[in-house]
């Protein structure tokens, strides 16, 4: 793959303030970046010009200093809706990142329409978030859950098990667009496709897919897609939930509370309609607003460039960690995202990841929040390298000089 070089990516890794340090005396190699992204200079200034100039509640003064912050925190809403292509910002429900809004679908489409005996399709390779709040739903409903099996190591969707996966019983596929542990790639606009014309409502978690490659919700085909801004370069708190406006609008309240509410009496209240049905409560006015400059710094490099260079710098990762001995590496081996994980035979994951850091290289190392995927794969945890569009080739050469010389510390 060709890297695009009419960017200046390392003027655009001047943006980022805090990748210019040294850890543990060392340069700093950060390659968490499927955990958390880190944030440039125009999103820490947006927050900043917040708190110091406009900073008060939204929809509810008539002051000048509400009326700029509920203007600056709808922008944002059109921002996302933007960013995704979703039909209107009235699809756009700001949560606290790509769990709350599984779990917002959970308590509210799911309650209402899942009973005992219907399915809940998911794959094996999901994160905690698109598994936990199904099964609690389940426990509630009566509702079971399937699953879509994953290959092995190479971490595919097993797709000769659809047909009969997609029972007539089943209400709901919910899928990981780009797998956080194994960076498979999932075709999630054709197994939407598939859902939709059985009648299945489709969710898909978009927590590493949104700030890595160009995502249309409407293109997808899903019902629903979550994600976060902290992983996108946006401040922590704040994610985004979509929902096609039909579903949204017939569904119950997520929480109740201020401004979701048109008329409030003792004994009943009206609601509004989506989004602010969903968002009771003081909302995160930063986030919002952190996350729209986030928005606007991506596309101005172009979400297809983020996602050429990303895919680059992990097969180049691929391909270098391939040759070492005694070591297992995950995922595909084409097409994968920008991230590697793998283990080192008789070394922990964290071991890697603790030496790693005395090196000033941030890893991560565990079972990533998808324990049952590693259970089937008979690991208990795997060491992670996870790249974005400030990372370099030599910050790969650096993380696998590193890790040689951590096998050979372990005597490999
Ligand atoms: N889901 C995040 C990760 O994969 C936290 O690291």
């Amino acid at each position: 793959m060709k890297e695009n070089k009419s960017i200046d990516w390392a003027k655009l890794r001047a943006d980022f303030p805090i990748l210019d340090q040294q850890v543990h005396g060392k340069p700093l190699v950060y390659l968490d970046n499927a955990a958390t992204s880190q944030k440039p200079r125009a999103v820490i200034d947006a927050l900043v010009r917040y708190y110091e100039r406009d900073n008060a509640n939204v929809h509810r003064g008539i002051h000048e200093l509400s009326n700029r912050s509920t203007n600056a925190f709808e922008a944002a809403r059109v921002r996302a809706a933007k960013f995704i292509n979703a039909r209107s910002a009235d699809e756009i429900i700001w949560t606290r990142g790509t769990t709350e809004g599984i779990n917002l679908v959970a308590a509210t489409w799911g309650a209402k329409n899942l009973k005992s005996g219907d399915v809940i399709l998911l794959t094996e390779m999901e994160h905690h978030s698109n598994l936990v709040p199904w099964q609690l739903l389940a426990q509630k409903t009566g509702a079971k859950i399937a699953y879509i099996p994953v290959t092995g190591d190479e971490g595919l969707l097993d797709l000769s098990k659809l047909n009969s996966l997609l029972t007539s019983q089943v209400k709901l596929l919910s899928l990981v667009h780009i797998s956080n542990s194994m960076g498979t790639v999932n075709s999630v606009a054709e197994l939407c496709a598939r859902a939709r014309k059985l009648g299945i409502v489709t969710l898909v978690d978009g927590a590493q897919s949104a700030g890595h490659c160009p995502v249309d919700v409407q293109a997808i085909g899903c019902d629903f897609f979550a994600f976060s801004g902290h992983k996108i370069c946006g401040p922590t708190g704040i994610g985004v939930l979509w929902g096609r406006q039909e579903l949204l609008d017939a569904m119950p309240p997520y929480q109740g509370g201020g401004e979701m509410i048109l008329t409030v009496g003792y004994d009943k209240t009206e609601f509004k309609h989506a989004p602010h049905r969903f968002e009771a409560g003081t909302p995160d006015i930063s986030g919002p607003i952190g996350l729209h400059a986030a928005m606007d710094y991506l596309d101005v490099i172009g979400r297809e460039n983020i996602w050429q260079h990303d895919q680059e710098l992990a097969h180049y990762a691929y391909e270098k960690l391939a040759v070492l001995k005694n070591i297992r590496l995950f995922g595909p081996k084409t097409g994968r995202a920008g991230l590697v994980s793998f283990l080192l035979k008789d070394v922990h994951a964290h071991d890697v990841v603790m030496l790693a850091d005395q090196a000033g290289v941030a890893l991560r190392g565990g079972h990533h929040c998808t324990q049952p995927l590693m259970h089937k794969l008979g690991v208990e945890s795997t060491a992670r390298a996870s790249f974005y569009f400030y990372n370099t080739r030599a910050e790969v050469d650096r993380c696998v000089e590193v890790i040689r010389e951590i096998q050979k510390f372990f005597g490999g």
